[in-house]
């Protein structure tokens, strides 16, 4: 397959493996290049010399092309950044912040760049700003999110009407039917997160992933949209900000009920109850925890047969 997302990348298939807090290591990232797509290793949940231990081991196991994706409302982001130049990693897919302020000082040192974004405002300002190309993630993803609640179905097509250059979809995908839909409606390439949270690789807890196959239609929701929206499991910690805002919680106290490494706590070590659970509405179409190349092979597969039987029609 070619098109402007395999060309800009240099990959085989037009998937890009989400970058995830506490999920997205070197073992996803480099799993997910061998496999023919974008691997991209999640540098929000590093300190920054974790992040060159995990590039480093990346570089090791694969010798394909991966990137990293960087949150900016993260501190230490010069550090992460001059660690991402001096390993000499060739793609950067930025998020939650601007984009004016990191992409040309990547572009002058050879890196690729891609803005996440999750409306057609935000999209016209990543090209302003020059990126390479860019996600639009509809309200359906997982972990953090846009305010405004455009759903993919909607979202792709108008972005699409405004951007010129490449657009990846990203949110509620984690089929090859889901992948040629939002081609159709014009991405040149999806970005698949919560399938991937449940995949071997993966570093979230075991207990994590199996919550995600276990989980049906209707077990997510966005949430602490004072903070920075974000989509949750509901499990004990969502139920506690639920009532928190039965009394008009101020913002002061939302953060005091968020605290610190609540998302830790749930993905990496498995607290089910007391963890920020981050998953996508697209859970409830999980049903297995497969080696990632499993997943990708049964996603190009399934693409293939339903360009087929579209043409039938
Ligand atoms: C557990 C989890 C953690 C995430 N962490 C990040 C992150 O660190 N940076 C980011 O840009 N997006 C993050 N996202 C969003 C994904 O990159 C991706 O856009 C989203 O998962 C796509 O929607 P889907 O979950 O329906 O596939 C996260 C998503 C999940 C499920």
């Amino acid at each position: 397959m070619t098109n402007r997302i395999t060309e800009l990348f240099q990959i085989e298939y037009p998937i890009v493996q989400a970058g995830m807090v506490w999920n997205s290591g070197w073992k996803l990232a480099s799993a997910a290049s061998n496999s023919g797509i974008l691997g991209l290793i999640g540098a929000g949940s590093m300190y920054p010399e974790v992040l060159r231990e995990h590039i480093q081991k990346c570089k090791a196991a694969t010798d394909k092309p991966f990137g990293v994706n960087v949150p900016m409302l993260y501190p230490n982001i010069q550090e992460i950044m001059d660690i991402i130049v001096e390993e000499g990693v060739k793609i950067v897919f930025t998020s939650a912040g601007n984009p004016k302020t990191w992409t040309t000082w990547l572009q002058e040192k050879g890196i690729t760049v891609v803005h996440v974004v999750s409306s057609v405002k935000f999209a016209l300002k990543a090209q302003e700003a020059g990126v390479d190309a860019v996600v639009a993630e509809g309200f359906e993803a997982g972990g953090h999110n846009g305010r405004d609640e455009t759903t993919t179905l909607t979202l792709i097509p108008m972005v699409k009407e405004k951007l010129s250059i490449p657009l990846i979809a990203a949110g509620g995908i984690a089929t090859g039917r889901a992948m040629l839909a939002t081609m159709i409606l014009g991405a040149d390439a999806v970005q698949i997160g919560s399938r991937f949270v449940a995949s071997e690789e993966s570093s979230a807890h075991q207990n994590f992933k199996q919550l995600v196959v276990d989980s049906k239609e209707g077990d997510t929701q966005l949430t602490l949209k004072e903070l920075a929206p974000v989509r949750l499991i509901k499990n004990k910690f969502y139920y506690d900000i639920q009532e928190l805002y039965q009394k008009g919680p101020s913002v002061e106290q939302l953060k005091d009920l968020l605290g610190r490494a609540r998302a830790k706590r749930g993905m990496f070590e498995g607290d089910l109850e007391e963890g920020e659970l981050e998953i996508g509405q697209i859970s409830g179409l999980i049903h297995d925890i497969k080696p990632v190349a499993e997943i990708v092979k049964d996603i190009i597969a399934e693409f293939e047969e339903a360009k087929k039987s579209i043409s039938r029609m």
